[in-house]
């Protein structure tokens, strides 16, 4: 993870276009600061700074369940949710439990960043699934599938983004996500569904999660406060059946550290249970709708004719196709002369040269003027870096 100091050879007046950062403005509403001092000040204070149950804080857990079963539909209990230190912790305690080193892991192509060094870490390799408009392409899910049976492979995890995308904005579509869980049972491949951008949708409902979708059934999902209260909490959830909530309840981190983050998980738990954070989730999809509003149409006012992007219905990014004449590497290195850092797509690939041609934007941590400078400027890099085609 990047921290929100400057990246290393970028002006203190550069426009950001980086980092998926929620706006640092955004992050210590009034009401997070009383429930702060509310906790302090409370007679159980010690408790909440003791090692906590290995769960997590019940009264978060009863917070998030109520909160999940009214909006989703679901009928959870206390046991399908475990309090855990992010999205980055569930993904790694996952890959620990779920995957042996060696194994494979199926991810998107492309996938966040963050999520291909975990599953490097644990010693997995990695098999990308391209997609379109529409999210992972599920034909070459299940084409990529039968190959690997064919050796005697069968992925353990498959990991997916399915609401406003990270890098691509996009949300797949309930039908694939249907046909995912089909391949999913077929193949006995647990689904890892990272959702911390659901919270985040500007228009229409979203699509029912993977968890609903499958009753649950060989499904874990990913939350987080990260993009929606404030990432330094350092608070997510999952949701997973018994058996999965348990098995993560007792491995070795979890036993030995007790659960995750009790101080905050407190906090957190007193500011929503008065309502304050799904009144702070309005504010936050207007405030980014606006952003995404700057975007798309700066991208529609000054883009050359032969750049494509995605119209993400949510979260933070835009993410954009050059044509083959124009390097990401180029345009990156080219933007920042002139005061504008944005992500070249590489990073965002387990085979790095298919993300030569892109680009992401994020629209999360910029004034909206900035948003609009940023791409008149990055349009005018886009053009100069065109290299003559052989
Ligand atoms: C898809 C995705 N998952 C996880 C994270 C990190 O989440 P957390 O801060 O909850 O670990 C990010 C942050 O950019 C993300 O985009």
């Amino acid at each position: 993870m990047i921290s929100a100091d400057l990246p290393q050879g970028m002006a203190a007046n550069t426009i950001s276009l980086l980092l998926g950062h929620p706006d640092p403005a955004t992050l210590l509403p009034p009401e997070l600061r009383n429930a702060i001092q509310q906790v302090l000040s409370s007679p159980q204070s010690s408790r909440a700074l003791q090692y906590g149950p290995e769960q997590g804080t019940q009264s978060l857990i009863n917070v998030l369940v109520e909160k999940i079963n009214r909006e989703q539909g679901l009928s959870l209990q206390p046991g399908n949710l475990m309090v855990v230190a992010g999205s980055t912790h569930a993904v790694d305690m996952l890959a620990r439990l779920y995957a042996r080193p060696g194994g494979v892991v199926l991810v998107e192509a492309p996938t966040y960043v963050d999520a291909i060094h975990i599953f490097r870490d644990h010693q997995l390799e990695l098999r990308s699934i391209p997609m379109d408009e529409d999210g992972l392409i599920t034909s070459e899910l299940e084409e990529q599938l039968a190959r690997l049976q064919v050796s005697g492979t069968f992925p353990s995890i498959l990991y997916t983004i399915p609401n406003f995308h990270n890098p691509t904005g996009i949300t797949l579509s309930e039908a694939r996500r249907l046909e995912m869980i089909r391949l999913a049972h077929r193949y006995g491949s647990l689904i890892v569904e990272d959702d911390v951008y659901r919270d985040l949708s500007f228009e229409g409902t979203v699509p029912a999660s993977f968890y609903a979708l499958a009753n649950g059934k060989q499904v874990v999902s990913i939350g987080s406060f990260s993009k929606t209260l404030a990432p330094g909490l350092r608070l997510g959830w999952l949701l997973g059946s018994e058996d999965v909530v348990q098995r993560c309840i007792n491995c070795g981190t979890t036993q030995m550290g007790g659960g995750a983050n009790p101080f905050v998980a407190h906090i957190v738990a007193e500011y929503c249970r008065n309502g304050h954070w799904e009144k702070h989730l309005l504010h936050l999809r207007s405030l980014y709708k606006k952003r995404r509003d700057v975007a798309l149409s700066a991208l529609d006012q000054y883009m050359p004719s032969d750049v494509e992007w995605t119209h993400p219905a949510g979260g933070f990014f835009v993410w954009l196709r050059l044509p083959k004449s124009i390097f990401a590497q180029d345009v990156k290195r080219l933007a920042l002369q002139q005061g504008v850092a944005l992500a070249a797509g590489e990073g965002f690939f387990v085979n790095p040269s298919e993300g030569e041609h892109r680009l992401r934007l994020a629209y999360s941590c910029a004034a909206p003027n900035d948003i609009a400078t940023g791409i008149r400027i990055l349009a005018q890099v886009i053009e100069s870096a065109r290299r003559v085609e052989q």
